[in-house]
């Protein structure tokens, strides 16, 4: 047995599921076998706790260090930031500036609020989407993250986010008053989403990844923006893993439609906690009438990862 599956025992002790992320458990991959702890790791290369190195194959962080482990140019700027402190009363101003580039890279966005998750973002953006519009029930396709609203898709079936990309989720723990407030519809099949968009279904909002595992086919995209302005709908990207992957931006800019909110993760701050919600300003504003709010949100480190990470992404 290697020093890592030792070591996962360990953690399986005191850790429940021996580490915090579904999608880097050591089962998934080579149970038994899979080095699970890192010593270290640069570029694409990482080192296991025997110090031995593989070409990361499994993803670089969940996509979330595009521009590989320990970049240069960014942990340069983050250890500038950090030895002029982190976590301050007052704010830090590259937190305009990087609202600033994402206005900038976005035209159609008027507002930005930052947090640290991807699915902390997605719950923000639902918050704001759920203050701003009367019909409270969500149309979803794809995954959103862990938390409540989510998961609550599999209140009244246990099976609607079996094709979404995690087949087998359970809504343990999640009010059951929930139940029946998210409808599941398929990527490139508008007919799935004009099916569930019926009165008695309720649907406000609608939240999707403008694309997934293939492109987007007789203008499904097109077809989904125009019946959100048909129907009255929020319609909301979540670009977490697809942003700043093949474009400088959100992969909606290169589709050519464009949302109400978008949110971005990962890729932003590469490896960083940072994430945004993007948007327009009457939807944004809500943040002020809602209740949202978190100490860790104005931390400078993502914030200054983030700026540094797009200045890279625009040079390179
Ligand atoms: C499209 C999408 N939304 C939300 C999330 C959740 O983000 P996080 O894991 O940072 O909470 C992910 C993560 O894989 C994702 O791919």
């Amino acid at each position: 047995m290697n020093k890592g599956q030792r070591l996962l025992k360990q953690a399986k002790k005191i850790l429940p599921g021996g580490n915090q992320l579904l999608s880097k458990r050591a089962e998934m991959f080579a149970p038994n076998l899979w080095p699970t702890y890192f010593l270290k790791a640069k570029g694409c290369e990482i080192w296991d706790l025997e110090n031995k190195k593989y070409l990361d194959f499994a993803g670089m962080g969940v996509t979330a260090c595009l521009l590989g482990y320990a970049n240069e140019y960014v942990n340069k700027k983050v250890k500038l930031a950090i030895d002029k402190a982190n976590l301050t009363t007052l704010n830090s101003e590259d937190e305009i500036k990087l609202a600033k580039k994402l206005i900038n890279i976005h035209r159609w966005a008027e507002m930005v609020k930052f947090c640290k998750s991807g699915g902390e973002a997605c719950l923000v953006a639902i918050r704001l989407a759920r203050s701003y519009i009367d019909k409270q029930n969500i149309a979803f396709c794809g995954y959103h993250g862990w938390h409540d609203w989510y998961l609550s898709a599999n209140l009244n079936n246990t099976g609607n986010l079996d094709k979404q990309l995690l087949p087998g989720l359970k809504a343990l723990g999640v009010n059951k008053n929930f139940a029946k407030t998210m409808f599941p519809f398929f990527y490139n099949d508008i007919s799935s989403l004009k099916k569930i968009l019926v009165k008695k279904n309720n649907i406000g909002i609608i939240i999707m990844e403008p694309m997934k595992f293939s492109k987007p086919k007789k203008n499904f995209l097109k077809k989904v923006r125009s019946l959100a302005n048909k129907n009255n709908l929020i319609l909301i990207f979540d670009e977490i893993t697809s942003g700043f992957h093949n474009n400088y931006g959100g992969l909606h800019l290169t589709l050519g439609v464009n949302p109400d909110l978008a949110i971005f993760g990962k890729a932003m701050g590469n490896g960083y906690p940072i994430s945004a919600i993007i948007g327009k300003k009457k939807i944004m504003n809500k943040a002020n009438e809602t209740f949202i709010s978190s100490t860790m949100w104005t931390e400078q480190i993502g914030f200054v990862a983030a700026n540094a990470t797009l200045e890279f992404f625009k040079k390179a």
